[in-house]
């Protein structure tokens, strides 16, 4: 079957087949680069790629990031695992400082906006998925920032946002999973919050749940001004939800996009591996190609 790329009926996500991810050629990897920048979501069903195979695939896209946190970290440090599952197949209960990490990416977000540069996008492979829920939800932050009121856009015009993954992280718990050195890596940083996405020219909102508040202005107003947007934002026909099969891999683009987790039964388990884009940026200290 050749390569078929067929969009969702939402303003971003495509679903794609005919294509094995591990054997690509050029012009085929071409082509999902030009459909990853267009649709900003691409899903792949059935997949089924080894974790070296999710990397070298990833890689194609640019250098990988390095874990937040040691715990986190599979066999080959590119490889990011993010699962209430223990090596024996025992379950972290959700209370747990593990699980109340993960829980945190049940909130909307963009992965790294919390770092001084963050990530340009992600891939998600899934190869343990509960019987219910665990799906993962995606908002499109262009076509948000296209429907924002006029005068809304103009007032947000040349203003950022303040990212703390103390204030994101520190809301839901599970805080402890870092260590010292890593929280010292970690301070709060500021991001435009429209941003011109580089390849495609389109601007988009950047905002999720480490945006703190906006730089010079109330902090309570301003924190309560972004969870509105946030909340007008990630809502239909923005939206996309990718219900899991073993096998699948979704990569998306985290400069443009908001994603979280719905959360699942907890004596279910769910094992993923996430591969991130580093950010463009000779100097990024999370970036493993980094000198
Ligand atoms: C993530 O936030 O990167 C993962 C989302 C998920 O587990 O569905």
């Amino acid at each position: 079957m050749a390569l078929q790329i067929v969009p969702t009926e939402a303003t971003l996500g495509a679903v794609v087949r005919g294509v094995r991810l591990a054997e690509l050629d050029d012009a085929d990897f071409a082509a999902i680069e030009r459909a990853w920048h267009d649709h900003a979501v691409l899903a792949f069903p059935d997949q089924h790629l080894s974790e070296a195979e999710q990397a070298s695939f990833s890689r194609r896209l640019g250098p990988l990031e390095r874990s937040l946190t040691a715990n986190n970290v599979g066999a080959d440090p590119e490889i990011i695992v993010l699962s209430n599952m223990r090596e024996d197949g025992t379950l972290w209960q959700a209370d747990s400082a593990h699980g109340l990490f993960l829980q945190g990416n049940n909130y909307w977000h963009t992965d790294s906006s919390y770092k001084r540069v963050p990530s340009k996008g992600s891939a998600l492979a899934a190869r343990v998925v509960p019987a219910t829920g665990g799906e993962t939800a995606f908002a499109d932050m262009r076509a948000a920032l296209d429907a924002l009121d006029p005068g809304m856009r103009d007032y947000l015009e040349g203003k950022s946002a303040v990212h703390s993954y103390a204030y994101s992280q520190g809301k839901v718990g599970g805080t402890e999973t870092l260590s010292a050195d890593e929280w010292d890596a970690l301070p709060p940083v500021e991001h435009p919050i429209l941003r011109r996405h580089p390849a495609t020219g389109r601007d988009a909102l950047y905002i999720g749940r480490h945006a703190s508040h906006i730089v010079g202005e109330d902090e309570g107003d301003s924190r309560a001004l972004l969870e509105r947007l946030c909340a007008e934002a990630c809502r239909a026909p923005r939206v996309f939800v990718h219900r899991w099969r073993v096998g699948d891999l979704v990569l998306w683009d985290n400069r443009c996009v908001l994603h979280r987790g719905l959360g699942h039964p907890p004596d279910q388990g769910r094992y993923m591996t996430r591969t991130t884009l580093a950010g463009d940026g000779a100097s990024n200290e999370w970036s493993l190609q980094a000198g």
